[in-house]
């Protein structure tokens, strides 16, 4: 299949493109913001027509979350206008789009797993912001599949995992959240099944994350046990640690509809998390 990846270069797109690679069966065509701005629709309308993709798979967004509270032009169009570009072209040229968003769309008040029908209610900028690209989606095209993730950690880039390695060198004591609640994903294990679903024509909002679900605290536990690190973590509030923008606190996602369509559902965040430490460490002890 031939396939346009936008924002190939950041954490799940690199993972993304290796997986897409392995399959040795599609031909992908890698932009990212210096050679495809999303943002800029006469970019976007000409690449398009002239590769005429049969897929394009939207990976590129303004991911700072606390940064899209103060810079709001920026995340509006990298993170709605983007999309709403791409989907017009797909739409024009007859290609699927495949589009990442969020359990931030969600307000996190809820007790149980989300489903995709589930009301939304973004209590962050960068959540209203993706949700706007959902709605701008689905008003421009019918053939998308928009896949709702969250927690993600990968290889490439500045995430969670690294973070609390990185502050271990530094600290005997680290305070972590313990009442947001979520599903941590590897974005490896999020690439093979955007790598499934986009053989078919089934259509839609999924959920899709590693299985079982913890706190940023617990998180933090299971990366330091895995890595055989002895630290203090303190277990703190949302409210003793706070931030710009309003984190959910509970965005668990049922992964319900994922599988009873047929995809094969991903493994525990725990396993995942010992997969990926694994290679992780062993590729910083060689350095
Ligand atoms: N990270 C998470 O925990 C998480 C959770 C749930 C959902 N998601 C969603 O998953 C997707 C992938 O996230 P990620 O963490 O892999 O993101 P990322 O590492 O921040 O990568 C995003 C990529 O998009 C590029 N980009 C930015 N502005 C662009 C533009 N105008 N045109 C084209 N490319 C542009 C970035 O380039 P520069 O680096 O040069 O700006 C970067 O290469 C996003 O849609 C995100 O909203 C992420």
């Amino acid at each position: 299949m031939k396939i346009l990846i936008t924002g190939y270069k950041g954490m799940l797109g690199s993972d993304l493109v290796e997986t897409l690679k392995n399959e040795n069966k599609h031909d992908l065509i890698l932009t990212d913001v210096e050679n495809l701005d999303i943002t800029n629709f006469n970019q976007v309308d000409k690449f398009l027509k002239k590769e005429t993709p049969e897929l394009i798979i939207n990976v590129a967004a303004y991911t700072d979350v606390d940064g899209c509270e103060t810079n709001r032009n920026l995340a509006f169009n990298v993170n709605s206008i983007g999309p709403k570009n791409l989907a017009i072209v797909s739409n024009e040229i007859n290609a699927k789009i495949l589009h990442i968003s969020t359990d931030y769309v969600f307000s996190g008040d809820s007790l149980k797993p989300y489903h995709e029908d589930d009301e939304t209610d973004p209590n962050s900028y960068y959540g209203e912001t993706k949700l706007q690209a959902e709605l701008f989606i689905k008003e421009n095209t019918d053939n998308y599949f928009i896949i709702r993730t969250a927690w993600l950690y990968g290889f490439n880039g500045k995430n969670f995992v690294k973070t609390m390695l990185q502050l271990s060198k530094t600290n005997d004591k680290i305070m972590v959240v313990n009442d947001q609640h979520g599903s941590p994903t590897f974005t490896k294990d999020l690439s093979m099944a955007i790598s499934e679903i986009i053989k078919t024509d089934k259509y839609g909002i999924y959920h899709v994350t590693n299985s079982d679900n913890c706190t940023w605290y617990e998180f933090a536990k299971e990366i330091f046990e895995l890595a055989n690190i002895n630290i203090n973590i303190v277990p703190v509030t949302t409210e003793e640690y706070p931030t710009p923008a309003k984190r959910p606190s509970y965005s668990v996602l049922s992964n319900e509809k994922w599988e009873n369509t047929g995809f094969k559902s991903l493994r525990s965040y725990k396993n995942a998390l010992k997969n990926y430490m694994k290679i992780e460490l062993e590729t910083k002890h060689k350095d």
